[in-house]
């Protein structure tokens, strides 16, 4: 059904992708999502919404929504079917960031996988080692083909496939095909030569330097266009003034990349998580964005390339043409994608991705990441609720709490520390036990908390940098613009991993690291915790989390205390208790504490 000012807010609210965009801005304004639900709203027409609204929203709002929404014509399935089994499913996968890992490049990552293996991964996914100048820590790729100077060789490379592949790991490399450095000879060929064949793989536009082409803004502050003044032309980058966007427009390009993904899975890569994918389609013509959806997302134009028109084409092409001759994996790093989106994404009949990140659990509703705030667990276990009972066995999800990008989890819900270790344990529990595939970040299994920095000197990224720039231009003294980087940096994720601290926590029985390798290899034994149902239990309790996993093999009961008080345990009379985040696991729920007991009987309690 298409959608126009006479459709009514429920009618929105029906549409997959609308209740997601309305969840996405009731959740960026701090707001509940009954709002919508209550009858009174839903029968509003749009044109009356407008017209109450029309000042705050400003002018475009309603048709840039409506255009997006427009766009998608498919709705999640909701008949209840039992997932396939794969081995991304059952995997655990631990991400490597290689300048922090050990500071020693590739060598350095295979001197490591001993380690790894006996913490019991599966799978590597490894941020980007290509060659590039390194104007955002390799995310910026000048050569698809060539390794990064600094981290080894293509040899080296060869040797930890094979390093991986011997142990029965497998490696997912970062795959950055929304955009290429500036240096990547594409764009330096393209920017000096009107004919070049590499012209329409990118966005220029031609014009005068104080009229950039749209008003879309940079994700790492400023304009989102760069202006060339010996050519007269703007060419378009989401993110850094480096890293310049693709344009997947052009069938040209896409056989490119097509080609270089089939390239690298000859050599025996095994799959690739896709940096940044749902922005590869932009809306044609690169209309402004809305200001007012700008002002609320921090970033303007963003609705006009999140979920393009082409995306699902794009993505299917790509699967067909690349990663399907070679069996490979994907998991798409898919940023301000909500439930239904991410459903369509990723149900296997769609043959689009296998799985991809959703980023809404990491932020409490009204905060975004460079908020100085504290972190309510309620809020993870809301989320939880919703996603993983919505999708009736279509799709996986991931589970995860730390990546590259972002500040600690622990020290978000835990600013003072005090319960740094107790909180890295029930993180560790509910990434092991829910239903879903975990994804570790380095540092995650010592309980790595954020950084101490005290000056901006010794931030080093390109976005925290480009923000910080941002605010003093806004007029914001240097004391308080650092203050607001701090809370957000992902330089708090990217500091050296701390090995002094894992040769201490190996010896120690009651570490995070042992508690990990416990966990992980006691999964990897137990049926349930990947294929088995889901029930959560006592949802509306705010103080603890609870479910069962429940398999014919046999079934778990999961409980976690999401506060700093102590509280009762309801465990089922009979449950054993198997493993938990304090030494006994019997009496009352200590702050934190996360326990898992094995139920009495195979079948339903
Ligand atoms: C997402 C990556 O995770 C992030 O580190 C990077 O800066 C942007 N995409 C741009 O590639």
């Amino acid at each position: 059904m298409q959608l126009g000012l006479e459709s009514r807010v429920k009618d929105l609210c029906n549409h997959p992708l609308g209740r997601d965009i309305i969840e996405k801005l009731l959740l960026q304004l701090g707001k509940s999502n009954r709002w919508v639900d209550n009858p009174i709203v839903g029968n509003l027409r749009l044109k009356t919404l407008k017209r109450l609204t029309g000042k705050k929203v400003g002018p475009g709002f309603f048709d840039a929504v409506l255009g997006l929404l427009n766009i998608e014509p498919d709705s999640p399935k909701a008949e209840e079917i039992t997932p396939e089994p794969a081995w991304w499913k059952e995997a655990v996968f631990y991400q490597v960031y290689p300048r922090s890992f050990t500071g020693q490049g590739l060598p350095g990552i295979i001197k490591k996988l001993d380690y790894l293996h006996k913490l019991g991964i599966d799978a590597i996914w490894l941020s980007p080692v290509y060659d590039s100048p390194n104007d955002d820590n390799g995310y910026d790729i000048r050569d698809y083909y060539g390794i990064m100077q600094e981290f080894g060789t293509m040899e080296d490379m060869e040797t930890l496939i094979a390093a991986l592949h011997d142990r029965g790991m497998k490696l997912v490399m970062d795959l950055v095909v929304n955009h290429t450095s500036d240096e990547h000879h594409w764009f330096k060929e393209a920017l000096a030569d009107e004919s070049s064949p590499y012209r329409d793989f990118y966005f220029f536009q031609k014009g005068n330097s104080d009229k950039p082409p749209n008003n879309w803004t940079s994700f790492f502050g400023g304009l989102a266009w760069n202006y060339y003044p010996g050519n007269n032309i703007w060419a378009l980058h989401l993110f850094s003034k480096k890293q310049m966007d693709l344009n997947w427009e052009s069938a040209a390009l896409r056989e490119e990349i097509y080609k270089m993904v089939r390239w690298w899975l000859a050599k025996g890569v095994d799959g690739f998580r896709l940096d940044v994918i749902n922005y590869i389609s932009k809306f044609e013509g690169l209309p402004d964005g809305n200001e007012f959806i700008g002002e609320l997302m921090k970033y303007t134009g963003v609705e006009r390339y999140f979920y393009g028109p082409k995306l699902h084409e794009y993505l299917r092409e790509l699967r067909k043409e690349a990663f399907e001759p070679y069996n490979a994996f994907s998991v798409g790093e898919t940023p301000g994608i909500g439930l239904r989106a991410g459903r369509l994404l990723t149900d296997a009949y769609r043959k689009e991705l296998d799985l991809i990140f959703n980023f809404d659990h990491l932020e409490v509703p009204g905060k975004t990441r460079f908020d100085d705030y504290k972190y309510d667990l309620y809020h993870l276990k809301n989320f939880y609720i919703k996603h993983l009972n919505a999708d009736k066995g279509h799709g996986w999800h991931t589970l995860f709490f730390n990546n590259h990008d972002n500040p600690r989890m622990v020290s978000k819900i835990d600013p003072s520390g005090e319960y740094a270790k107790s909180l890295a344990k029930l993180l560790a529990v509910l990434q092991l036990t829910l239903r879903g595939t975990p994804f570790i970040y380095q540092g995650d299994e010592i309980g790595a908390e954020n950084e101490p920095f005290t000056s901006i000197e010794q931030i080093v990224d390109v976005e925290s940098r480009g923000i910080y720039e941002d605010y003093l231009v806004e007029g914001l003294s240097p004391e308080a613009a650092f203050k607001r980087i701090l809370a957000g940096t992902r330089d708090h994720a990217r500091a050296m991993m701390k090995w002094e601290e894992v040769a201490r926590q190996q010896e120690e029985c009651e570490s995070v690291l042992v508690f990990y390798q416990r966990l992980i290899q006691w999964r990897k034994n137990t049926p349930s915790c990947v294929y088995g149902a889901l029930e959560f239990v006592d949802e509306k309790n705010r103080d603890a989390l609870r479910y069962k996993r429940i398999h014919e093999d046999g079934s778990i009961f999961v409980e976690a205390n999401l506060c700093a008080k102590i509280i009762k345990s309801t465990a089922p009379t009979g449950a054993t208790f198997l493993l938990g985040s304090y030494k006994n696991g019997v009496g009352d729920l200590q702050p934190y504490e996360a326990r898992v007991y094995e139920l009495s009987s195979k079948k339903r309690e």
